[in-house]
């Protein structure tokens, strides 16, 4: 996967990105990421890349021809038209299945805006996706872009070490993960539960099977409507009176 991110933050993208399970799929070469000063291609000395809006109000607009000189030279350096993906609080709510869609692409290039926006123009003109990463405001695209990156690149093959852990995970199926547990057994007097040291692996799949349902029920209960669940799980869940177990959920 190779990513192209059109910013004027490039250094925001590179040290937001450089480290940890991200940093080493980079330096393994399963990732690349490549951030293009769009202010290199302001056209002018002074490296001014935004202006008044038309027709009045505060802030300033993101111009066009910037944007779309920088999108072209990138274009025709990788020899390519790929996918490009403007960050704004009205597209499309970002989602793991969006993530596991868009790891399948071998480009991807983000447009992160700043300002009050970026000239509608250029957007007609290069832009396929728009993506929110959730009903709130933020002051540019490059944190919601690092978030996509983040999230598609996990579903990349081989950027996790360990193959599986990107399956039985949160969303998987639309059910939030069960509860985890490591060394001390007895932690401030808070015991890990019996089953998970029993050795006994179908009853510790069935439990955190449990949990996986039970917590969706209590936490997320909007995600039930489209979980991977049987006739039987679903009949028990219906059966399960969550607020005998406040303690838990
Ligand atoms: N730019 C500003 N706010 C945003 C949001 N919530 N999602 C995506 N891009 C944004």
């Amino acid at each position: 996967m190779n990513y192209h991110v059109l910013t004027l933050f490039p250094e925001m993208i590179l040290q937001g990105l450089g480290t940890s399970i991200i940093g080493r799929a980079i330096q393994k070469g399963i990732l690349s990421l490549e951030a293009v000063n769009i202010r290199d291609y302001a056209g002018n000395k002074h490296g001014k890349v935004d202006d008044y809006p038309y027709g009045g109000g505060a802030g300033m607009v993101m111009q066009a021809e910037p944007i779309y000189s920088a999108y072209e030279a990138l274009c025709q350096k990788i020899g390519k038209k790929p996918r490009v993906i403007y960050l704004t609080p009205q597209g499309e709510i970002f989602s793991q299945q969006m993530a596991r869609e868009l790891a399948g692409e071998e480009e991807l290039i983000f447009l992160c805006g700043h300002y009050e926006g970026v000239d509608e123009r250029v957007l007609e003109e290069i832009v396929t996706d728009q993506i929110s990463i959730g009903d709130y405001v933020l002051t540019g695209g490059e944190l919601p872009a690092m978030v996509l990156m983040d999230a598609i690149s996990r579903m990349v093959p081989g950027v996790l070490s360990n193959e599986a852990s990107g399956v039985g995970e949160s969303f998987q199926g639309n059910l939030l993960e069960y509860p985890q547990y490591s060394r001390p057994e007895e932690w401030r007097g808070k015991k890990v539960p019996e089953v998970l040291l029993s050795g006994h692996h179908a009853n510790v799949e069935k439990w955190r099977r449990e949990q996986s349902l039970l917590r969706t029920a209590a936490r997320r209960p909007d995600l039930l409507k489209v979980a991977e669940m049987t006739e039987k799980e679903k009949m028990w869940l219906a059966a399960f009176d969550l607020s005998d177990h406040p303690q838990v959920f």
